[in-house]
């Protein structure tokens, strides 16, 4: 909403910008006026007012579909000091991990268009704060002004499987698009479902287009390179402040869940960020032992 007592729109939430006609070529959503007094001729544009940036850039937040368990995430609230040095040999270097996760992130967002690389890949185990990074990213993009979306693999594939119809693609297409073309996607928790082989066609097709056509997609996964138990930077002896033991249990591999193609697609589209950490929720909420 505009703001009613706005000098430069009256409350209207539209003010006019004005370029000698000649000189532009875009035309659309303009129309032509005299400079008073002569004959030349302006051409005059509406454009939402400042005063509605604000509201702009909620809305724009709002059609990125976060959900509101990750509303919070920002770089700004994501610790790096979590593992109190004193209690195990390996907490400094989970630490340096997270601190090396949270600047690559940062420096991608901050650098957003203009920075090399397509893609964020974030690896690693629940709770690692995955999610985390690649919503504080997201946001800032939206914030700046361009287009972001949330989406959850899982429920992806289920919209685009439930929309999906071979007699009529117009609802297909429906699902399609807005992922096709935000700005930059966060496709969270990637691999997380078993698709079909077609529903894996359309992974496919959705990443192979945003490649090609530069647009920035943001990605987590659980699942890693490897099979077997994840592989973190830990003594097999290392135990949590829980009591937990450091590992978690993954049978597949990316791969197992994407299929090489894609696997290979995304090494090429994306700088992958490893994060190994313990899971936060349960080691940081409900142990409390962590931080002096
Ligand atoms: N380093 C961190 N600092 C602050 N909060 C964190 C951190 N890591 C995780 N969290 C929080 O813990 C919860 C789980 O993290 P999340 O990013 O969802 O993990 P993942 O996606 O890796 O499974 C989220 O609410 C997140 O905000
Ligand atoms: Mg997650
Ligand atoms: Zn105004």
């Amino acid at each position: 909403m505009a703001q009613p007592d706005c000098p430069l729109c009256g409350g209207t939430g539209w003010k006019t910008v004005e370029r000698v006609a000649e000189e532009e070529k875009m035309t659309r959503g303009s129309w032509l006026k005299p400079i008073e007094g002569t004959d030349t001729l302006k051409r005059v544009w509406a454009v939402p007012c400042d005063c509605t940036g604000k509201d702009r850039s909620a809305r724009a937040m709002g059609r990125a579909r976060i959900p509101t368990r990750y509303e919070h995430c920002d770089f700004d609230n994501f610790d790096t000091k979590l593992y109190d040095i004193e209690n195990g040999p390996e907490f400094p270097k989970w630490n340096h991990g997270l601190e090396q996760a949270k600047v690559v992130t940062e420096a991608f967002a901050r650098d957003y268009p203009a920075g090399p690389d397509t893609g964020l890949l974030l690896m690693g185990p629940c709770g690692a704060g995955k999610t985390h990074l690649g919503v504080a990213a997201l946001r800032q993009i939206v914030l700046r002004g361009h287009t972001g979306l949330f989406y959850d693999y899982r429920e992806l594939l289920k919209e685009i499987q439930g929309s999906y119809n071979p007699e009529s693609q117009t609802s297909e297409l429906g699902v399609l698009e807005p992922v096709l073309t935000a700005d930059v996607l966060l496709l969270d928790d990637l691999g997380s479902s078993k698709p079909s082989p077609w529903a894996l066609e359309t992974v496919g097709h959705i990443l192979n287009s945003r490649y090609n056509e530069r647009r920035i997609t943001l990605l987590t996964t659980n699942y890693l390179d490897t099979s077997g138990p994840t592989p973190m930077p830990a003594s097999r002896k290392t135990q949590l402040p829980s009591g937990q033991a450091v590992s978690a249990a993954r049978e597949d591999s990316l791969t197992d869940r994407l299929g090489m193609r894609i696997r290979s697609r995304l090494y090429e589209m994306c700088r992958t960020i490893e994060l190994f950490a313990p899971d936060y929720r349960r080691e940081v909420r409900q142990a409390g032992r962590m931080r002096s």
